[in-house]
């Protein structure tokens, strides 16, 4: 049986508007492996949440995902979930694959009581038993107690909202649950707690997770492996320990060292990201980062995106991925090209 519980090979997913067309996942590769976390870090419009969506086939036309192919594989065996027809991907999503979307907590009915809430899921995915047993056990497994069942949303402060999500994204049973940003629109308290929370639900139900954030601090907190994503692609991937310790992309490195620590000397000048990040509707010709990086050189505009291996297990897209670059001074000094 293989290892991993999913695994994404050339992965396209296409916003098609009138006159253009953003390709907001290019050929992206990655697989997720069982019982872990895999976080994807990434800034906004990155293209995070379209591969979330992505891999559940939430892409409504005229949008689609053009190519690649997503192998699940659990217990059951393989499925090939571009493959499913609609009948099958609606039994398929939540029972295997269940996601907490981004500001999840606005997304419950604010008329209906939480309990409801749950009913509704369980009728909607044919999920029989007793259904006052497992609303009690979900809502507990995400902290919460069973008094929670009988409130409306707006009686519920906002951490609480999104327990509930993710007690409701797990209530299916899945085997991996992409939680995408669950924790931004929380004060920094209550996301520990929520992140604790999610941790010990991993363990405890065996599951796997893609973790969704533009912020690696918190990716750093959570996961077993981080993905770093720019522009529609992992241009990094490796163990957590290796990314925050040693990452080879000068991306990766910029991101890390805009993160101010308490050994951050005061008055020690951050290196910050400057532009933005390229226009998916053009076709880019080698590296997406070549633009903003600072240490490009004219043949990163050539270069095939072959991933380059620094170590087992750790890849970067980066022709020079293997040299010691002081990104933080490079970047200091400067100028973005276009
Ligand atoms: N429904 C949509 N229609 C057109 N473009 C979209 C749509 N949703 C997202 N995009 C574009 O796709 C890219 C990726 O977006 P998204 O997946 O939301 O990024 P992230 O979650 O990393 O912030 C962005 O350029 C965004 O503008
Ligand atoms: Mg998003």
């Amino acid at each position: 049986m293989s290892e991993n519980i999913l695994t994404v090979t050339d992965l396209v997913t296409l916003y098609k508007a009138e006159s253009k067309e953003v390709r907001a996942i290019r050929d992206l590769n990655f697989e997720v492996r069982k019982g872990e976390t895999i976080a994807l870090v990434g800034e906004s419009g990155s293209g995070k949440s379209t591969l979330g969506l992505s891999i559940l086939r939430l892409i409504e036309p005229p949008n689609e995902i053009s190519q690649g192919k997503m192998i699940f594989n659990d217990h059951d065996g393989e499925v090939s979930i571009l493959d499913l027809s609609l009948p099958e991907i609606r039994k398929f999503r939540w029972k295997k694959i269940s996601m907490v979307f981004q500001s999840a907590m606005n997304v419950l009915n604010p008329v209906m009581r939480i309990e409801d809430q749950f009913i509704e899921t369980f009728e909607a995915h044919n999920i029989e038993g007793d259904y006052s047993e497992r609303i009690n056990h979900y809502l507990e497994l995400a902290g919460l107690g069973s008094k929670v069942r009988r409130l409306y949303p707006h009686e519920l402060s906002g951490g609480m909202k999104q327990r509930v999500c993710i007690a409701l994204a797990l209530s299916c049973e899945p085997e991996l649950l992409i939680a995408d940003e669950p924790t931004t629109a929380l004060d920094v308290v209550v996301q520990k707690e929520v992140l604790l929370e999610l941790n010990k639900l991993k363990t405890n139900l065996h599951l796997s997770i893609i973790f969704i954030t533009h912020d690696l601090r918190v990716a750093a907190s959570v996961a077993d492996r981080i993905g770093i994503f720019y522009a529609g692609r992992l241009v990094e991937l490796g163990p957590r320990e290796r990314i925050i310790s040693n990452p080879r992309h000068p991306y990766s490195k910029l991101l890390l060292s805009s993160i101010i620590t308490t050994n951050t000397p005061r008055g020690k000048k951050l290196a910050t990201l400057s532009g933005s990040p390229p226009d998916l509707s053009v076709e880019i010709k080698g590296c997406s980062f070549y633009a903003r990086c600072p240490v490009r050189v004219d043949s990163c505009l050539s270069y095939n995106l072959e991933r380059i291996s620094v170590e087992k297990d750790h890849f970067a897209e980066c022709i020079r991925a293997k040299e010691e670059l002081d990104v933080s001074t490079a970047a200091l000094n400067a100028k973005e090209v276009n």
